[in-house]
């Protein structure tokens, strides 16, 4: 089972990157993130050095929406990710992590000018604009500063990736980016390379995410390449950069069968130097923006049982003091995981349970089937595969304390997130009876 790649003790108890998941949760409480600093590090340098291997010139992109906090940052920095923003809080956060502006690239549907203008103010690498609006509001703000800036057109390819609607994006049915099919995308080209202070660096697109074959990103590239070879013809442009997105699935449960990090990575460069050939245009740089793939096996969440129900001939529910507010996949897109108790990883007999969270909602289910040895109170669920958008997703329904993240490495832990507080819940609240002045 896909759990037993992980450790145990003598005693059957679990742990991560060789430390009691228990003392973790002793010493910090729950609910807990624990990231395997380790496992994040060796997902980086799979789509790192394959790209070096092949000695193609590539930017590896940390999609930091899947899990930003400043460790996390320094972390990506040190393996020598770039990284991809899409809001003025994760790019304060990739400044305040000292990430280098050069190497921060901006996405966003509905960039605001505020976003824009610290964009441009802090001179980061590039921005990805998504549409008409955003091509005059940048130019007007290039101007306003005196800078240029180099930029890529986010399109959308036409293509629909195998996975859950609500996280599918390159469709032409889409919010996000210039639709190629209708000339739109030819349009904006015209557009940015015009506009005298934004330099027209190449094309984006993003397909969708938990991606499990290479046929769609292959597809992608044939569509961007094809019409920068239109555009080569037209216009006597070359492209420096291709960028295809993320979207690199992983694994949640069994079910899940994702490819190695590097297969992606070859089935890419593969493509891509095929098509270089077939129109004789000069390889781009490529550019990839995995998020999930870097963070998500890497990280795994600490429960403590509290309540247990029994429903008699139907389930099992096993409340923890978590739930929607610190993973709301299972809520949102009925995202499917697998636990463990971390107490009793080797006991054999094994029941049906369904993990509820403390929520006031139905909903506000983690697992609703699973087996587990007999579960008690206080015993220790672990949920796989949390790293990738749980602590980004967090949210204070029910006034709920967003929980701390540690980071293990090497035998020693960290606290890189500290818990919430109910001071800092309130902080934002002004009282309405007892106003000042
Ligand atoms: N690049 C762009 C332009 C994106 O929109 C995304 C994800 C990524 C890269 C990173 O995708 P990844 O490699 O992490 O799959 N909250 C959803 C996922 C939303 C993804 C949004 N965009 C979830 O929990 O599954």
């Amino acid at each position: 089972m896909f759990f037993m790649n992980y450790e145990t003790d003598q005693q059957g108890a679990l742990l991560i990157g060789g430390i009691a998941a228990k003392d973790l949760a002793d010493q910090y409480g729950t609910p807990l993130y624990v990231y395997d600093v380790d496992k994040m590090r060796a997902n980086a340098r799979a789509f790192v050095n394959t790209f070096k291997d092949y000695d193609i010139p590539a930017q590896v992109a940390y999609a930091s929406k899947a899990f930003s906090s400043i460790a996390m940052l320094e972390v990506a920095h040190q393996e020598g990710l770039s990284l991809d923003v899409v809001s003025e809080g994760e790019l304060h956060t990739a400044l305040e992590s000292g990430f280098p502006a050069e190497k921060i690239h901006m996405h966003g549907n509905n960039k605001s000018i505020q976003e824009l203008e610290m964009a441009v103010e802090n001179n980061i690498g590039c921005i990805v604009v998504d549409n008409f609006y955003e091509i005059e509001l940048l130019h007007a703000i290039l101007q306003e500063q005196q800078k240029e800036m180099d930029v890529l057109l986010r399109v959308t390819p036409g293509i629909e990736a195998h996975t859950h609607d609500y996280i599918l994006t390159g469709q032409e049915d889409s919010k996000f980016g210039f639709d190629m099919s209708s000339g739109q995308a030819e349009e904006a080209f015209q557009k940015v390379r015009d506009a005298s202070r934004i330099n027209m660096k190449g094309l984006h697109c993003h397909i969708g995410s938990q991606i499990f074959e290479t046929s769609g990103f292959e597809m992608a590239a044939r569509k961007l390449f094809s019409a920068l070879n239109d555009w080569s013809e037209k216009y006597d442009y070359q492209a420096s950069v291709l960028n295809l997105g993320g979207g690199f699935g992983i694994q949640y449960t069994e079910e899940d069968q994702p490819l190695d990090l590097d297969q992606y990575v070859h089935s890419l460069i593969k493509e891509v130097t095929n098509l270089s050939t077939y129109y004789n245009y000069p390889i781009p740089e490529i550019w990839i923006e995995p998020g999930r793939a870097i963070v998500g096996e890497a990280g795994i969440t600490l429960y403590t049982v509290g309540s247990i129900k029994e429903v008699p001939g139907i389930r099992t529910y096993v409340s923890v003091d978590g739930g929607m507010t610190d993973n709301i996949r299972p809520a949102l897109y009925q995202a499917k995981y697998e636990a463990v108790l971390a107490n009793k990883m080797k006991e054999r007999s094994h029941q049906e349970y369904a993990i509820a969270g403390k929520c006031c909602e139905s909903g506000d289910m983690l697992i609703w089937e699973t087996e587990l040895p007999k579960v008690e109170h206080k015993d220790l669920l672990a949920v796989f595969s949390t790293g990738a958008y749980g602590y980004s997703m967090a949210n204070n329904y029910n006034r709920f304390q967003k929980p701390a993240v540690v980071f293990v490495e090497n035998g020693n832990h960290q606290l890189v997130v500290r818990r919430e507080s109910y001071q800092e819940m309130t902080r934002l609240d002004l009282s309405y009876l007892h106003r000042e002045g």
